[in-house]
């Protein structure tokens, strides 16, 4: 059954479109903390808004995993990529919902993005230990949750948790519209 819970693929546009940059600039937000020759994972991407600007960042010898539930916005992932002339730097992956699956990548990654998905997750606490696991030593997990959908107290809730599975809260970054943290593992 499907997972109502669940952004569909045909919602996407309506907050993936060229408006979303006067407020979120992927380059800017996470130039910070994503540099030339890294390696991340955008987790819960969507048909890619951020995705394609962390493979500006990371260059032409760094590379983004593009994760996500639906094949569909893997789609988008990919068809994107190739217009930006940027397929050489993002490999898409299917996920499942409790399950990333990525033991080629574990311990491999200097910067996991959880952007507007976290509250999607059904077990946040598998979702988190697994995030941990793909981060290298020190590696930056950056979350960001929906005001809209996500109270002050849930998301405390969910940095505790990630607390208790050894993450470090860095930082809390203003995110437009979202409650954000960058956290270390
Ligand atoms: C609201 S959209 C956000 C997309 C993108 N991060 C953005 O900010 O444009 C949430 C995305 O997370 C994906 N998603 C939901 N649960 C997931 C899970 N457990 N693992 C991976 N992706 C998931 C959905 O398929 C959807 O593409």
């Amino acid at each position: 059954m499907a997972n109502e819970h669940v952004c569909p693929w045909w919602m996407i546009h309506t907050f993936d479109n060229p408006v979303r940059r006067l407020f979120h600039n992927p380059e800017a937000m996470l130039g910070p903390y994503l540099h030339a020759d890294t390696r991340a994972a955008d987790i819960g991407c969507g048909i890619g808004f951020f995705s394609i600007g962390m493979a500006r960042l990371v260059g032409g010898s760094g590379r983004v995993f593009a994760m996500d539930l639906q094949e569909k916005m893997l789609a988008g992932v990919e068809r994107r990529a190739r217009k930006a002339g940027l397929s050489g730097r993002i490999e898409t992956r299917k996920v499942e919902a409790n399950d990333l699956a990525a033991p080629d990548l574990k311990g491999s990654l200097d910067l996991v993005l959880a952007f507007w998905m976290l509250h999607e997750v059904p077990d946040q606490e598998r979702f988190l230990g697994q995030v941990k696991e793909l981060l290298k030593p020190g590696g930056l997990f950056y979350l960001a949750e929906p005001r809209m959908h996500v109270k002050a107290r849930d998301f405390d809730g969910s940095l505790a948790l990630a607390g208790e599975l050894g993450m470090r809260l860095m930082e809390r970054p203003e995110v437009r519209l979202s409650r954000g943290a960058v956290l270390a593992a």
